[in-house]
C-alpha cells in the first residue's frame, strides 16, 4: 500500500527536493542517475493524473538556490547530441551534407577527447579576464570569477593580438590521480567525499570561498567559443591553435580530420588509449572544422547539426564478489554494497561496487563468491552488471537482512518500495544526528540558538547522543557548554534558558518532532487533535501495532491519515527502541493536550463540504475550517455539525436535511468563518 495519490506525490516531492539539493548544492549525489530518473518520471507521471495535487515543476529538478549571481549568457551554451555506433556517426555526416547540400567530397573534422568535467564560460575585454560563469540550465549560470581565477592553467591575461571582448568557453575538470588524492584527503579529514572527478570538480568550483577552491587540484582545456566582438578564425583547427597562442591548454589530442571516414579509426585509436589518460573520458566530440560551415548548419533543440559526442561504452572489468555490506543512510535506508577483489576498471583501483537494493540483488541473481561484471561510467563506484555464469557460482542465495546492521532495530520495507529502512530513527546511530537536527527545527522543537551547525558539533563530542539528553541534566550540561570555544558563560546560560522555556510542548509539535517518516506538521496535527492527549495517542499507537485492530482501523479512517501513513507509525511503535526513546522523552516533558476546546471559533465542529465551490478550491476551504478548530469530515452523519452545500451537491445534502443536520451556503460559510476568526 503506497497512500493516496496526493500522499505519494508529496512524498516523491520530498524526495526529488531531498536528492536536488543532495546534487546541486552539495554535489553529492546519493542515488544513481537511473534512480533519479525512475523517480522522476513516477512524480510526472502521477501529476499528470493528478493535476490537483502536485506541480509538474514543482520543486522538481529546479535550479538550486546559491549564493552566486546570475549570470546570463549571451550565446546559450548547449549540449550535444550523443552517437554510440560508427552508423550513429555516418548518418551525422550524411546529415550535415544534405543540409548543406553537398556532394562527396571531404568534410574535415576536429576531434577532441570529451571530458566530464563542466563546462565554463571566459569573458576576457582588452585581454583582460572580466567574468566566469558556469554553465547552469544553459541560458543562465553562476558567477564563479573570483573561483575561476584561482585555477593555474587559466590565462589571467591573453598574449596580444586578441578581439576587444572574447568569450571563450572551456571544460574544467579535476584529474583521476588529483581526484584519488584529494578523497583520501577529504576522507582521512572527516570531510565528504565526491562520487566521481566530475562531482568533485563541480563541488571545488562552486565554493562561496574562493580560496577553498584555489586549494582544489582543478585543470582546464579551453575548446569553443562563445561570443567575440570580431572573427579570429576561419576554421574550429585555427581557433584552436589561437586558443594557445593566447595562453590556454587545449587538449594535445586534438587531431584535425581530413575527413568524416577517419573518424572511427580515431575513436579506436583513443578508446585505446582511455584508461592510460590522466583523466576521464566518456568519448569523442568531433566538430565540423569550417566555422562558416558550422554557422549555416546552426542549431537544432539544444544541439548543434556540426558537432556529436561519439561515446565509448562503459569500462568494464570482471572480478569476485567477496562479500556485502549493508550501509545504514543518514534517513535510514540500507544499501546494499558490494565487497570486491580489487580490479583495476579504466584505470581506477575498484574494491567497491553499489548493489542498489534488494531486489536489484534478486534481479541480477548475485551471490557471495560469484564472479561478476563490473562497470565505471565515470563513478569511482562502478556497477554490477551481472554474473558470469561460466565461472564457480557461490553457494548459496543472498538473504537480505531483516534487522538494521548499525542499531539492530527491525528494518521494514513497505509495500511497493524498494528500499529497506531501518525503523530504529530515534535511536540509530547513524540516523541519529539527522534525527537531532529536525527535532529542533522550526515546526519541531525549535530552540534557539540550538540549530544544525551545532547539533553537528554537539553530537559529534556526545554532548548530545538522543532527543532526551537535550533537556535531561541541564546544569552540567551549562557547565559543559561554557568551556567550549566559541562559548562561554553567557551564551551557555542563554542556550539552558531556551532549552528550559521548549520543556512545555503543544502534543502536535512533540509528534512531528520525532521525525517518523510520512507525520509532517500537518499529519502530526491531525493526530494531535484526534488523539488529545499524549498518553491517549501513546496507548492507540501501541493498539495499532496489530493489524486488524480496532486502533489501526481508527487510526487509517482519520481524515487525511490512511492506511500507509497508519502503517508508518505501527511500524514506529512496533520497535521497542523507539518506544524507550520516546518514553524516556516524555519524561523530561510536559506535552500539553491539543486544542479541543481553545483554538479557533469552530473548536470541536464537524464540518462537511459539499458540491463544487466557488470562491475557493476544497483544500482551501478545509484549512480555512481547520483553523479555526473545526474537524473536517467526508461524509455526513448524526455528528457532524454543518454542511457547506455548494453547485450541484447531491446525495450529501440529501442526507444532511433528513438527519437534520445544518446547512449552510459558501457565503453564509465565509460570514460564519469571518465572526469566528474574529471571535477564536
Ligand atoms: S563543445 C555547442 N567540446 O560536453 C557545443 N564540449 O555534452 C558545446 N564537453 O556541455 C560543447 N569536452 O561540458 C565541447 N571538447 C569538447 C568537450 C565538451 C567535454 C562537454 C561540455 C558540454 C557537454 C555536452
Amino acid at each position: 500500500m503506497s497512500g493516496t495519490p496526493a500522499e505519494e506525490i508529496a512524498d516523491l516531492a520530498a524526495q526529488l527536493a531531498h536528492h536536488d539539493r543532495a546534487y546541486h548544492e552539495r554535489d553529492a549525489p546519493e542515488i544513481s542517475d537511473a534512480e533519479y530518473d525512475a523517480l522522476r518520471r513516477r512524480y510526472a507521471a502521477l501529476v499528470a493524473e493528478h493535476p490537483e495535487a502536485g506541480d509538474p515543476a514543482g520543486g522538481v529538478g529546479a535550479a538550486p538556490a546559491s549564493g552566486f549571481a546570475k549570470v546570463r549568457h549571451g550565446v546559450p551554451m548547449l549540449s550535444l547530441d550523443n552517437a554510440f555506433a560508427p552508423e550513429d556517426f555516418d548518418e551525422f555526416c550524411a546529415r550535415i551534407r544534405r543540409f548543406l547540400g553537398l556532394g562527396p567530397e571531404p568534410l574535415a573534422f576536429v576531434a577532441e577527447p570529451k571530458i566530464d568535467g563542466l563546462s565554463i564560460s571566459l569573458t576576457y575585454e582588452d585581454g583582460v579576464l572580466v567574468r566566469g560563469a558556469t554553465r547552469g540550465d544553459g541560458a543562465e549560470g553562476e558567477d564563479v570569477t573570483a573561483n575561476i581565477r584561482t585555477l593555474k592553467s587559466l590565462p589571467e591575461r591573453l598574449v596580444a593580438p586578441f578581439p576587444a571582448r572574447i568569450e571563450i568557453r572551456g571544460e574544467v575538470f579535476m584529474s583521476k590521480a588529483d581526484f584519488l588524492a584529494m578523497n583520501a584527503a577529504q576522507e582521512a579529514a572527516g570531510e565528504k567525499t565526491f562520487a566521481n572527478p566530475r562531482n568533485a570538480a563541480a563541488g571545488s568550483l562552486r565554493q562561496l570561498d574562493a580560496t577553498i577552491t584555489a586549494k582544489r587540484p582543478l585543470s582546464l582545456f579551453a575548446y569553443a567559443q562563445g561570443e567575440a566582438s570580431e572573427p579570429v578564425a576561419a576554421t574550429h583547427w585555427d581557433y584552436l591553435a589561437r586558443l594557445r597562442d593566447w595562453g590556454f591548454t587545449v587538449n594535445p589530442l586534438s587531431e584535425r580530420l581530413a575527413d568524416g571516414a577517419e573518424a572511427a579509426g580515431f575513436q579506436a585509436r583513443i578508446g585505446a588509449e582511455r584508461a592510460a589518460l590522466p583523466y576521464d573520458i566518456d568519448g569523442v566530440v568531433y566538430k565540423l572544422d569550417d566555422l562558416a560551415l558550422q554557422r549555416r548548419l546552426g542549431f537544432v533543440g539544444r544541439a548543434p547539426r556540426w558537432a556529436i559526442a561519439w561515446k565509448f561504452p562503459a569500462e568494464q572489468a570482471t572480478t569476485v564478489l567477496e562479500g556485502i555490506d549493508i550501509q545504514v543512510g543518514r534517513t535510514g535506508a540500507l544499501t546494499p554494497v558490494a565487497r570486491l577483489t580489487p580490479v583495476n576498471v579504466g584505470g581506477v583501483l575498484v574494491r567497491n561496487a553499489t548493489l542498489h537494493n534488494e531486489d536489484e540483488i534478486a534481479r541480477k541473481g548475485v551471490r557471495i563468491g560469484d564472479t561478476v561484471t563490473l562497470q565505471r561510467a565515470g563513478d569511482v563506484i562502478p556497477q554490477i552488471v551481472g554474473v558470469v555464469e561460466s565461472q564457480p557460482r557461490g553457494p548459496e542465495p543472498y538473504v537480505f537482512p531483516d534487522h538494521c546492521p548499525v542499531c539492530g532495530s527491525l528494518a521494514i520495507r513497505p509495500q511497493g518500495e524498494v528500499v529497506k529502512r531501518c525503523t530504529g530513527g530515534l535511536t540509530c546511530a547513524a540516523q541519529v544526528e539527522e534525527r537531532l537536527i529536525h527535532f529542533v527545527s522550526r515546526g519541531a522543537f525549535d530552540i534557539e540558538g540550538l540549530g544544525e551547525k551545532t547539533i553537528r558539533e554537539f553530537h559529534a563530542e556526545r554532548i548530545i547522543a538522543s532527543p532526551a539528553d537535550i533537556f535531561r541534566n541541564l546544569p552540567p550540561l551549562e557547565a559543559e557548554i561554557a568551556v567550549r570555544e566559541g562559548w562561554g558563560a553567557l551564551s551557555a546560560r542563554n542556550l539552558v534558558a531556551a532549552i528550559a522555556a521548549r520543556r512545555a510542548v503543544p502534543l502536535a509539535r512533540f509528534i512531528f518532532a520525532l521525525g517518523i517518516r510520512r507525520i509532517g506538521e500537518a499529519n502530526a496535527k491531525l493526530l494531535a487533535r484526534h488523539y488529545g492527549s499524549f498518553a491517549n495517542w501513546r496507548t492507540q499507537m501501541l493498539a495499532a501495532v496489530t493489524i486488524g485492530s480496532e486502533a489501526r482501523s481508527d487510526l487509517g479512517a482519520i481524515l487525511g491519515i490512511g492506511p500507509a501513513i497508519a502503517e508508518e507509525l505501527a511500524e514506529f511503535f512496533a520497535e521497542p527502541r523507539n518506544v524507550e526513546a520516546l518514553d524516556s522523552l516524555a519524561e523530561q516533558l510536559q506535552i500539553a493536550d491539543a486544542p479541543a476546546a481553545a483554538g479557533g471559533g469552530l473548536s470541536g465542529k464537524i464540518v462537511v463540504f459539499t458540491g463544487t465551490l466557488e470562491t475557493m478550491t476544497r483544500p482551501e476551504a478545509k484549512a480555512m475550517a481547520e483553523t479555526l478548530g473545526a474537524r473536517v469530515t467526508d461524509s455526513v452523519s448524526k455528528k457532524t455539525d454543518i454542511v457547506v452545500v455548494g453547485a450541484d451537491a447531491g446525495s450529501k445534502a440529501r442526507k444532511a436535511a433528513e438527519l437534520g443536520v445544518r446547512t449552510m451556503t459558501e457565503a453564509e460559510w465565509r460570514e460564519l468563518a469571518a465572526e469566528a476568526a474574529g471571535s477564536g
